[in-house]
Parts: structure tokens; C-alpha cells; sequence
């Protein structure tokens, strides 16, 4: 048996992972022992319905595994206009759903992905993974897969043209924690340069779809206001497969240090512009 047998890497077809299996089994462990508790000891209807809850948790899981269509890189066309020639950082790239997607849209440029390849997020996340997908989808002279963390960009000051960010922010707990990601994505973006963020957004489609895990998505609202408050502007929305999609710049000259209100400047406050649903 091969290398790539043994580890499960001949597949044909990528495949992105399954978002936070980890955790969800967990949740769904202690849910279910919860229930059958309080089905024997205290109150049978109750129990009974915790369970069922749980069920209902489980299958809404995999049929949103199942909608978002894991073996398929994101079409980002609609969204990004490129020249083909970009330097392009994509943060928390996972296994290259978002990287490989954008290095579709590239000619000569380059997409480097970084992730700090928490287990718990994607099972078995590995650059080699990542490089194996980009492999299958014919773009691997077109990324770089490293290990890297948001909070602390391994990279300088004014470095890429675009910066993707696709389901990151919602791994984090506080919005202090959030901004401290945005203002090094600002930091290592050139000025003029795009950030494109991509969050699975809480409305009651997503309050009612997935139950046990819209209570931590984001809100639009929730998403402009940390948008402007990293400084940047000029922002184009959209909204697509329960994802929204932000698309902003960093100024030119940056009057609005990372983690402050806006003033209005040369591109306006990030709020209020273009919408593409
Ligand atoms: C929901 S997954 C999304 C992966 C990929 N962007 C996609 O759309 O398929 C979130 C990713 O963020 C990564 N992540 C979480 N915290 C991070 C951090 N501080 N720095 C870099 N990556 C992080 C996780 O390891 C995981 O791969």
C-alpha cells in the first residue's frame, strides 16, 4: 500500500474538511448524557426532549456539511475582480476551500495560506493535506501552505495586494480578540490593498439550520462595525450559500489606526456602500 493510500490522500475529488467535528461530537456527547440523566432521574418528557433536540442538532450538522458542498474549492469570481498578478494571504486557510479558490482566479500571482491547524476546527488539517487538494485542483505552483496565526502574521508590514479570511473569526470568544486579528490583517496589507471576509452569518435561517452552532456565528451588523473599527473602508456586501461576503480596503494613507472609529476619510467609513446579493 502507498503513502498516499495509507493516509487517505488518493482521493480524486479535494476535499475541505468537515468544520468542527471535534467539538460538535463533544457537544453532542454531553447533550446526550444530559438527556438521558434527566430521562431517568427527573423528568421523562424532558429528558426525552433534550434527546431529540440533540437528534435534530445532529442531523441539521450534517446536512449543512452536505449543502456546503466540502469537495468544491469557493467560486469567488462574483465577488473578486483580479488582475491575476496579486499577492494574496489567505488567514485560517484549513485545507484550501478559500486558497485554492482565489488561486483559480490568479495567472502569475500567488496565494500564501496560513493556519495554526487546530484539530478540533478541521480533523487532520496538515499542510500536506492542503498541498494534496491544491494538487487535484491543478493550482499548485500558485500556493504556499505555512503554519501561521492571525493574531500574529508572520509576515511584514504592506505586504499583499488581498487578504482572504474565510470562517475564522468565529473562532474567537471576544470581540477584542477579533479586532486584534483585523489590525494585523491590516498591518500586512498594502495600502490600497482588499481584505475579503467570509462568515457564515446568525439569522434565524441559520438560527433554525444549525441550531447547535449559530449561537456563535456573527451577525452582518456585527461584521461592518469590527470592519470599520480595524480601519478599513469602502465596503462591498454580499450574501450567498448562508455566507456573508465583506469586501474592504485598507486606505491609501491610513488615518484610521487598527481599532479605532473611522473619521471619514479618502474611501468613507465601511458602512453604507455597494450590496450585491
Ligand atoms: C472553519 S475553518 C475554515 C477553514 C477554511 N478557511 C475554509 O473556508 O474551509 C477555520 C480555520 O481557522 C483556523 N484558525 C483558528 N484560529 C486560528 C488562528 N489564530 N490563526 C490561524 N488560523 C486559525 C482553524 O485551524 C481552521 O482551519
Amino acid at each position: 500500500m502507498g503513502v498516499e493510500e495509507k493516509t487517505g490522500l488518493a482521493r480524486r475529488k479535494p476535499f475541505y474538511g468537515y468544520y468542527a467535528l471535534g467539538r460538535f461530537h463533544i457537544i453532542t456527547l454531553l447533550w446526550t448524557a444530559l438527556g438521558i440523566l434527566i430521562a431517568a432521574f427527573l423528568w421523562r418528557p424532558a429528558g426525552v426532549a433534550i434527546l431529540c433536540f440533540g437528534a435534530y442538532m445532529y442531523l441539521t450538522y450534517w446536512l449543512g456539511m452536505y449543502l456546503s458542498r466540502q469537495s468544491e474549492s469557493y467560486d469567488l469570481s462574483w465577488i473578486l475582480d483580479l488582475q491575476g498578478d496579486e499577492y494574496v494571504l489567505d488567514v485560517g486557510c484549513g485545507l484550501g476551500k478559500v486558497t485554492i479558490g482565489v488561486a483559480k482566479l490568479l495567472k502569475e500571482g500567488k496565494v500564501v495560506g496560513i493556519d495554526i491547524w487546530d484539530r478540533l476546527d478541521i480533523a487532520n488539517a496538515s499542510t500536506q493535506r492542503a498541498y494534496r487538494n491544491a494538487e487535484i485542483e491543478g493550482v499548485r505552483d500558485r500556493v504556499e501552505f505555512q503554519t501561521g496565526d492571525v493574531l500574529d502574521i508572520p509576515f511584514p508590514d504592506d505586504t499583499f495586494d488581498l487578504v482572504t479570511s474565510g470562517g475564522v473569526l468565529l473562532a474567537f470568544w471576544s470581540d477584542e480578540v477579533r479586532l486584534k486579528a483585523l489590525s494585523e490583517i491590516h498591518r500586512v496589507l498594502r495600502p490600497g490593498g482588499r481584505f475579503l471576509l467570509m462568515e457564515t452569518l446568525r439569522n434565524l435561517g441559520t438560527l433554525i439550520l444549525s441550531p447547535g452552532m449559530a449561537w456563535k456565528f456573527l451577525t452582518r451588523r456585527q461584521c461592518i462595525s469590527l470592519l470599520e473599527r480595524a480601519g478599513f473602508v469602502n465596503l462591498r456586501s454580499g450574501f450567498r450559500d448562508i455566507m456573508g461576503y465583506f469586501l474592504v480596503e485598507k486606505p491609501l494613507s491610513s488615518n484610521h489606526p487598527a481599532g479605532r472609529q473611522p473619521t471619514g476619510g479618502s474611501g468613507g467609513s465601511a458602512e453604507g456602500n455597494n450590496e450585491h446579493h
